[in-house]
């Protein structure tokens, strides 16, 4: 009985060298990615390291539910692979409590301002937020209209309200960071 080929050797097939995988911090804790390096780092968070934060919503850079920061700045992660993140820290909503679990100003301006509605938007909203105090530590209304994230519920006079007292804590320091 004659032997069967072994399809490794193939002439049709192109030898791919192994993966070495894509080293990230998320949250302060390294990973290390060998997946599809295209993987869209929203597809990460969510299906392999179980983040469920940011949220799948348009899955085409629009609305904003992916909202996180990449190296502290504002980045959607439906549009961010995974190739383009090595040795990158990645934050996302799990992660901007301080480490002894104290809130950060905007989720407890966000509580106090009562900002939530049906909440799905809400983690990308606070994301782009933070992003927002790093760059303007004093925003204007104009500069909190102009963020690009969308609630369907109409809760934006909430999220300014809860943005600016949150601003108004920090330059108070009644709270960290
Ligand atoms: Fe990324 Fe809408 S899911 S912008």
């Amino acid at each position: 009985m004659q032997a069967r080929p072994d399809p490794a050797d193939s002439a049709d097939l192109v030898k791919v060298p192994p993966r070495k995988g894509i080293a990230l911090s998320v949250n302060g804790q390294s990973f290390v990615h060998v997946g599809d390096p295209g993987m869209p780092l929203l597809w990460y968070l969510r299906d392999t390291l179980r983040l469920s934060g940011a949220r799948y919503g348009c899955d085409s850079g629009l609305c904003g539910a992916c909202t996180v920061l990449v190296n502290g700045v504002r980045t959607l992660a439906c549009e961010r692979s995974m190739d383009t993140l090595a040795g990158q820290s990645v934050t996302t909503v799990e992660g901007l409590a301080a480490e002894d679990g104290s809130l950060h100003p905007l989720q407890q301006a966000w509580i106090d301002e009562d900002a939530i509605l049906c909440g799905y938007c809400q983690p990308g909203w606070l994301m782009a937020a933070a992003d927002l105090l790093r760059r303007k530590p004093q925003p204007t209304d104009a500069d909190i209209d102009a963020l690009p994230n969308l609630c369907r519920c109409g809760s934006q006079p909430r999220i300014r309200r809860a943005i600016l007292r949150a601003a108004s804590m920090r330059r108070q320091n009644r709270h960290t960071p």
